[in-house]
C-alpha cells in the first residue's frame, strides 16, 4: 500500500483495499509458484486474509503463464456433489470462450463429465461414476500442465461437499503430472483428513501458510486515514488483527466499539457469531427492498442475477435493479459478470441467517421453479427442492430421487440423503407403490455401497413384498449382500422365490440366473451352476448388457474347474475374459465383482498373466468407484493369485488389505475367506505360531460356503501337521458335499495325516484315490502326487516316492505354482537323501532353494538350510555308508520311529498307536540298536538327516 492510497480517506472502504503484511507469506507464495507443483495449504480462523492470499497466488501464477483454474465451497451449497469443480471449470470454460482459446478434445470432454455431475440418464454410458469423473479431471488438469503448467485453487475446502473432497483426495494422491500446483484455502480447525494427511507426509512437496491475523501496522493500514489514534487502537483491540472483522468496524461508533473492546472474543467460534452480528447489523442499514433483495441473493446463490433476485423477492424488475444497485452501493458485494456476488461468504451468511424460516422456505420453492422452468442442473434443482419440498408432494419427491440415483456410485452419501428426502415427501398413493420400491432400493444400493450391509439387507427386504419389476432388481442386490453375510442358504431361497415372477424379460431374470450361479459356486454345487450361468447366457444378447455375459461365462469356468472339466473351463475362461477385455469401464463397473471369479479361474488355469491385468483393473475400479461389496472377493482372488504365483508378502498383503475391507463392511463371511486365503502363505513365510493363531481364528469363524470352508479346512489341516498337531478336530467342520477340486484337497490332506501317524496302509489307499480324483487338474494332481509320494515313503518304497514326487513338481509347475512345486522339490531332495543319491539330493535342494528365495518363504527356507546342513556334517562318508540304504526297520518299527522322531513319548506313542507302553518300549529299544543310537534327540536327528521331511504343506 502507498502512501498515496493510505492518504484517500474511502480506501479503506473499497471492496477490495490492496492487500497488506504478509511479507513472508507472499515469498513464500512466490516460491511455490515458480516451483510449479505441490500442495499450497493457507489455513487460518475466519476473515483472516485466506481468500484474500489465495487470490494473489492465483494472480501470481497467471502472470507467470500458468493455467489457473478456482472453484470455491459455499456454505450454503455444500451438499450439491462436485460443488467446487463445477464452479472452477465453469470459469474456465468461461475464460476460455471469452479468450477464443478452446482446450483440446480430450480437455473438453472431462469438462462435460464433470459438468454433467448430477444428470440423470438411463444409459450406463450416461452414468456418472466416481472413476469417470475423477479420471476425466485428471486427464484434463495432466492436459493442460502438460503445456504451461496448471493451478488448482480450491477456496474454502471445509465446505466443500463430499464428492469434491473425494476427488481433491484423488488428485493428491495421484497428482496429474508435473506441473501441477493445487492450491487450497481451509479454515484452520476444519482441514479435511485427507489433506491434513498430505500435509503430514509431506507428500508432494507442501508449504503451509498458517495465518496470524495481522500485525498493528498492517491493519492500521487497512483503517480510514481519518481515523484518530485512540479509535485506531481500539479497532485493533476489537478486531485482534482479523481484517474482515476491522472491515465490519468501520463504521461502529466509538462507543460501540469501546463496549465491544471489553469482551474480545477468544474462540474461533465466538469470533464467527461476532462477525455475523457485525454484519448483521449493515443488513440493517439497508431500505426494505435492499433488505428483501439481500434475502433472495442469499438465498438464489450462483444463480442471484437481478432477474431471478427480483421473482424470488417478488419485486418488480426495476424496483429489484435498483435494490441490487442498493447492496453494490453499501458494499455488501458486487456484480460478478450478470450475477451478484456478496463480498464475504460471511456476509452471505449473515443475510441468509436473517430472512426468517418461512420466508427462506417459500424463496427456495421459487428458486426450484425457476430452475424447472429454465431447464437448469438436476444438481441445482435438487438443493433447492430439498430445501422447500412438504409431503405429498409427488414432484419434489421424483427430483430428489432422480437426484440420488445420479448419485449413488459418484456420491452415495448424498444419495442417501435424497432418497430419504424422497421417500418423506412421497405421496402415500397405490400407484407410486412402484416408485416407492425404486427409491427404496436405491436407498439401499446406496447404503451398501457406503458399507451398512445389514441396513441395506433391512431395506431390501422391505422392497422384496412389492410388484415384482421392483422385487427382482432388489431380490438380486439382495443376495449379494446376503452372500456377503454369509447366508447363501437365504440368498437362495430368495432368488428361486422370484425366479419365477420375473417372467420372460431377459434384463429381469438374466441378473438373478448370474447371482444364483454365484450362490451355487459358492455353495461347492458345480452343476447348479452351470444350468444357471448357461440359462443367463441365453439371454445375454437381449440384456445389452456385456458385464452380465462376462460374469456368467466366468462362473461358468469356475464350475467346470470344480468339476473337474479343465477343456470347458478353459474356454469359457477366455471368452470371459475377451468380454471384459473388449469392455468399457463404464459398463465393467456396475459388476466389477466379476473380475474376482474370473481371475481365480484364470490363476487355476495356469494364466497369471491375465489374471493380474484383470485383477489390477478391477481393483482399481473399485477403489475409485466406491464399489466396496465387490472390493472383499477381488483382493481375495489377488491374494490367491499371488500365492499361487510365489510372491507371498504381496499375497500376505492383498488378503491383510482383503480383510480389512472386509471388516469394513462388516462382513464376517469374506473376512473369514480372506483369513484361510492367508494361511498357508503367512506359515510358508512367518512358520508355524503366526500361522496357528491365525488358523485357530479360521477354524473358531469359518466360512458359511461349504466351497470355502473345504478350502479353509485343509488349509487349516496343513498348518497343524506342519506344526506336528496332525489330529483330525480345531479345523473348520468339513462340509458334507464336496466338489471334485476340494474332494482332492480333502483326500490328500487326510492321506498325508494317516502317514504321519504311521499308518502307511491308509495314508496310500487315500492318496491313491486323491489321484484318481485329481483327473486333468493340474495343481489337484499335483497335490494328489504330492500326498501318493509322502505315502510311498512310510511305506518305505523309496523308488516309487521319488517316482511320485517328480510327478508332484511337475504338475505343480504346469498349473504355476511356485512354492508348491519347490516342496516337491524338497521332498525330493529328503527321499533322494535317505537313498544315498547326495549329487541328486542337492540338485534339488537347489531348486527349492531359489524358488523359497525368490517367493519370501522364509520359514520354509529355514527349515530347508537345516536339511541342508545335516547332509552337509554327514559328509560323504556317512552319505556313502548310507548308499547300503537305511536300516532296515518294519513297518510298525518305522512308524514308532517317525513319532519319537517327532518329539513324542512312549506312553503318547502307545496311544496313538493303540497299543501298550510296553509294546513301544521293546520297538524303540530295537530301533536303537537298528540306528545304533542311545538316545532319542540322536534318533531325531538320524532320522532327520535321513530326511524324514516334515510335512509341511
Ligand atoms: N492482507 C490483507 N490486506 C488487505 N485486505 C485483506 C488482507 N487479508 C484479508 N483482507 C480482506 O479482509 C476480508 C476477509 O478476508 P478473506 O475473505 O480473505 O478471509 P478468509 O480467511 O478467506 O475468511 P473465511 O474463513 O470466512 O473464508 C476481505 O475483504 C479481504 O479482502
Ligand atoms: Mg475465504
Amino acid at each position: 500500500m502507498t502512501d498515496d492510497r493510505l492518504a484517500r480517506p474511502g480506501a479503506a472502504r473499497t471492496l477490495r483495499p490492496e492487500l497488506v503484511g504478509r511479507t513472508g507469506e507472499l515469498a513464500r507464495i512466490q516460491e511455490a509458484v515458480a516451483g510449479g507443483s505441490g500442495l499450497v495449504l493457507i489455513d487460518g480462523e475466519p476473515g483472516v486474509g485466506k481468500t484474500r492470499l489465495l487470490e494473489h497466488l492465483a494472480e501470481r501464477a497467471h502472470e507467470a503463464g500458468r493455467t489457473v483454474l478456482a472453484g470455491s465451497a459455499t456454505e450454503f451449497e455444500r451438499l450439491v456433489p462436485f460443488g467446487m469443480y463445477v464452479d472452477a471449470f465453469t470459469r474456465l470454460s468461461d475464460e476460455q470462450d471469452a479468450g477464443g482459446g478452446r482446450p483440446g478434445d480430450l480437455a473438453e470432454s472431462a469438462l462435460r463429465t464433470l459438468l454433467s455431475a448430477g444428470e440423470t440418464s438411463d444409459t450406463v454410458q450416461g452414468r456418472l461414476d466416481r472413476f469417470h469423473t475423477y479420471r476425466g479431471v485428471r486427464t484434463l488438469l495432466a492436459h493442460l500442465a502438460a503445456g504451461r503448467g496448471v493451478v488448482l485453487a480450491l477456496d474454502d475446502l471445509h465446505w466443500a461437499d463430499a464428492a469434491s473432497l473425494e476427488l481433491t483426495e484423488f488428485l493428491l494422491r495421484r497428482p496429474p503430472a508435473a506441473g501441477f500446483l493445487l492450491a487450497i484455502a481451509c479454515r484452520s480447525t476444519m482441514i479435511p483428513p485427507a489433506v491434513a494427511d498430505a500435509v503430514a507426509r509431506q507428500k508432494p512437496r507442501v508449504t503451509r501458510l498458517s495465518l496470524s491475523p495481522l500485525d498493528e501496522d498492517a491493519a492500521a493500514a487497512l483503517m480510514p486515514s481519518d481515523a484518530g489514534p485512540r479509535r485506531r487502537r481500539l479497532m485493533y483491540r476489537v478486531s485482534g488483527g482479523n481484517p474482515l472483522f476491522l472491515r465490519a468496524l468501520l463504521d461502529a461508533d466509538d462507543h460501540a466499539l469501546a463496549e465491544l473492546a471489553d469482551g474480545r472474543p477468544g474462540t474461533v467460534l465466538a469470533l464467527e457469531e461476532t462477525l455475523l452480528t457485525m454484519l448483521r447489523t449493515e443488513l440493517d442499514r439497508l431500505t426494505p427492498a435492499g433488505r428483501l433483495a439481500a434475502h433472495a441473493a442469499a438465498v438464489a446463490g450462483e444463480l442471484a442475477s437481478p432477474v431471478v433476485i427480483a421473482e424470488v423477492a417478488e419485486l418488480a424488475a426495476a424496483t429489484a435493479a435498483a435494490a441490487v444497485d442498493e447492496l453494490c452501493g453499501q458494499g455488501l458485494g458486487t456484480m460478478a459478470g450478470p450475477r451478484f456476488a456478496f463480498r464475504h461468504p460471511l456476509v452471505r451468511a449473515a443475510a441468509y441467517d436473517t430472512c426468517g424460516p418461512s420466508w427462506r422456505i417459500a424463496a427456495h420453492a421459487r428458486v426450484a421453479g425457476y430452475v424447472r422452468r429454465s431447464g437448469g442442473s438436476l444438481a441445482l434443482l435438487a438443493h433447492h427442492t430439498e430445501r422447500c419440498a412438504e409431503q405429498g408432494d409427488e414432484e419434489a419427491a421424483r427430483t430428489l430421487g432422480d437426484a440420488g440415483a445420479a448419485y449413488i456410485d459418484s456420491a452415495p452419501a448424498t444419495a442417501v440423503r435424497l432418497f430419504h428426502g424422497a421417500l418423506r415427501v412421497l405421496p402415500e398413493r397405490d400407484d407410486l407403490v412402484p416408485y416407492r420400491g425404486h427409491l427404496l432400493t436405491g436407498l439401499a444400493k446406496a447404503t451398501g455401497v457406503m458399507g451398512s450391509l445389514t441396513e441395506s439387507r433391512r431395506i431390501l427386504h422391505e422392497v422384496i413384498r412389492l410388484p415384482h419389476e421392483v422385487a427382482t432388481v432388489a431380490v438380486a442386490f439382495s443376495s449379494v449382500i446376503s452372500r456377503l453375510l454369509g447366508r447363501l442358504d437365504e440368498a437362495l431361497a430368495l432368488l428361486s422365490a422370484q425366479l419365477p415372477r420375473a417372467g420372460r424379460d431377459p434384463r429381469l431374470l438374466t441378473p438373478l440366473l448370474v447371482e444364483l450361479a454365484a450362490v451355487a459356486t459358492l455353495r461347492a454345487d458345480p452343476g447348479g451352476a452351470r444350468r444357471h450361468a448357461l440359462e443367463a447366457i441365453g439371454y445375454i444378447s437381449e440384456t445389452h448388457d456385456p458385464a452380465l455375459g462376462a460374469a456368467a461365462y466366468a462362473l461358468l469356468a469356475l464350475a467346470c474347474l470344480q468339476d473337474g472339466d479343465v477343456a470347458a473351463a478353459r474356454s469359457h475362461s477366455r471368452r470371459a475374459g475377451w468380454l471384459m477385455d473388449g469392455m468399457p469401464d463404464t459398463a465393467l463397473l456396475r459388476h466389477v465383482e466379476l473380475v474376482a471369479p474370473l481371475a481365480w479361474g484364470e490363476t487355476c488355469l495356469g494364466r497369471p498373466a491375465d489374471a493380474a491385468r484383470h485383477l489390477t483393473r478391477g481393483i482399481e475400479l473399485a477403489t475409485t468407484s466406491g464399489g466396496s461389496y465387490a472390493m472383499p472377493y477381488l483382493l481375495i482372488s489377488q491374494a490367491h493369485h499371488r500365492a499361487r504365483t510365489g510372491r507371498l508378502t504381496e499375497a500376505i498383503d492383498s488378503a491383510e488389505h482383503a480383510a480389512t475391507a472386509a471388516e469394513h463392511i462388516r462382513s464376517g463371511e469374506t473376512l473369514a475367506m480372506a483369513r484361510s486365503v492367508m494361511l498357508l502363505p503367512v506359515l510358508w513365510r512367518h512358520g508355524v505360531r503366526p500361522a496357528m493363531t491365525l488358523a485357530r481364528q479360521v477354524a473358531e469363524a469359518s466360512p458359511g460356503s461349504p466351497w470355502w470352508r473345504a478350502m479353509a479346512h485343509v488349509s487349516v489341516a496343513r498348518v497343524r501337521l506342519a506344526a506336528g498337531r496332525a489330529e483330525a478336530g480345531h479345523a473348520p467342520p468339513l462340509p458334507s458335499v464336496l466338489s471334485r477340486d476340494t474332494e482332492v484337497d480333502r483326500l490328500a490332506t487326510q492321506s498325508i495325516n494317516a502317514g504321519a501317524g504311521g499308518d502307511a496302509g491308509t495314508a496310500l489307499a487315500l492318496s491313491a484315490a486323491a489321484v484318481a480324483v485329481a483327473g486333468g487338474l493340474a495343481y489337484q494332481a499335483g497335490t494328489a502326487y504330492d500326498a501318493r509320494a509322502r505315502a510311498l515313503s512310510v511305506h518305505d518304497d523309496l523308488a516309487g516316492a521319488v517316482a511320485a514326487a517328480r510327478i508332484a513338481a511337475e504338475r505343480f509347475g504346469e498349473s504355476g505354482a511356485v512354492v508348491e512345486r519347490s516342496l516337491a522339490h524338497q521332498l525330493l531332495a529328503t527321499l533322494l537323501g535317505r537313498m544315498g543319491e547326495v549329487a541328486l539330493c542337492r540338485t534339488e535342494i537347489g531348486l527349492a532353494k531359489a524358488a523359497y528365495k525368490e517367493s519370501g518363504a522364509d520359514w520354509l527356507a529355514g527349515q530347508l538350510a537345516r536339511v541342508e546342513r545335516q547332509l552337509a556334517a554327514q559328509g560323504p562318508r556317512r552319505a556313502g555308508r548310507r548308499s547300503a540304504g537305511p536300516p532296515e526297520l518294519t513297518v510298525r518299527e518305522r512308524q514308532v520311529a517317525d513319532l519319537v522322531g517327532q518329539g513324542l513319548t512312549n506312553r503318547e506313542v502307545a496311544e496313538r498307536l493303540q497299543v501298550s507302553q510296553k509294546t513301544v518300549e521293546t520297538h524303540v529299544a530295537r530301533i536303537f540298536s537298528k540306528f545304533d543310537v542311545r538316545s532319542r534327540v540322536a534318533l531325531s536327528r538320524r532320522l532327520t538327516g535321513l530326511g524324514d521331511d516334515t510335512v509341511t504343506r
